[in-house]
């Protein structure tokens, strides 16, 4: 049985020394809690969390990477600096850098490639619109996100890599997919992993799901199968009900 897994996607909110405070508030919250965390922060918060992290339970992650190697491109933080900060993880393929910054699956597989060469988990972000979803075209928005952002890579690198399903309907507007949308949507992921790699791929990939995700709601989802854990956004900006999320989902009594 794979770990329990909570990402933050803290978006464009805190400076850096509201970070510190961030990180000082929730750590003792978390501390020795059985569940893989994580915090993608602004790039202008890692350094912080590098130190103040250091010897946590609590891993951190930005939230994008540039889709090229390195050179003239001003602007962009490519993956061997943020592996020189000690980051683990980036998310890539969030949907408002899809929305707000075009981006598209061929990019968003090169940044995966990018990562792959510094050893950094890429968080995959994938989901249909309430349009795609009404029109039937879950599926197919699934499965064509997962091939595209995939395409060329090997079995053994999906080590380092984690689907979120976020299906945008759902990302920050309080309305959660029902358990069964969850547990079809990750039925789908894995099917499609299965067919473009093997059952093995399919049984370990790890998958998250994000949407509104909240200390009061999050019990509805603890006992989906084959969902590996949570990509909360709003939530994690709050040390007090991050923790509270998380110690609920691994079942632990809430401390107050
Ligand atoms: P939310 O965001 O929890 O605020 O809906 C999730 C996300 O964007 O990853």
């Amino acid at each position: 049985m794979l770990n329990k897994v909570i990402i933050g996607n803290q978006k464009m909110n805190l400076t850096a020394s509201q970070t510190r405070k961030f990180i000082n508030a929730f750590v003792p919250m978390v501390e020795h809690l059985n569940c893989d965390i994580a915090i993608c922060v602004p790039y202008t918060n890692l350094a912080v969390c590098k130190r103040a992290l250091k010897d946590t339970n609590v891993a951190f992650g930005a939230q994008n990477v540039s889709e090229f190697e390195k050179g003239a491109y001003t602007g962009e933080i490519n993956s061997e600096m943020l592996a020189d900060i000690g980051c683990k993880l980036t998310l890539v393929g969030h949907s408002e850098r899809r929305k707000y910054f075009s981006e598209h699956n061929s990019e968003i597989n090169s940044k995966i490639k990018q990562n792959l060469k510094y050893n950094i988990t890429s968080v995959l972000c994938i989901g249909e619109s309430k349009r795609e979803r009404t029109a039937g075209q879950t599926r197919n928005v699934i499965c064509k996100q997962l091939d595209e952002c995939l395409s060329g890579l090997y079995e053994n690198e999906l080590e380092n890599i984690v689907v979120a399903y976020e299906p945008i309907w759902a990302i920050g507007t309080g309305q959660t997919a029902t358990g069964k949308q969850i547990e079809e949507a990750v039925n789908i992921i894995r099917e499609e992993i299965a067919r473009l790699y093997t059952d093995k791929a399919s049984k370990n990939i790890v998958v998250l799901y994000g949407g509104s995700v909240k200390p009061d709601n999050v019990k509805n989802f603890i006992n989906i199968k084959n969902l590996n854990g949570f990509l909360v956004g709003g939530v994690s900006l709050d040390a007090k009900a991050f923790s509270e999320l998380i110690q609920i989902y691994v079942g632990k009594p809430v401390k107050k």
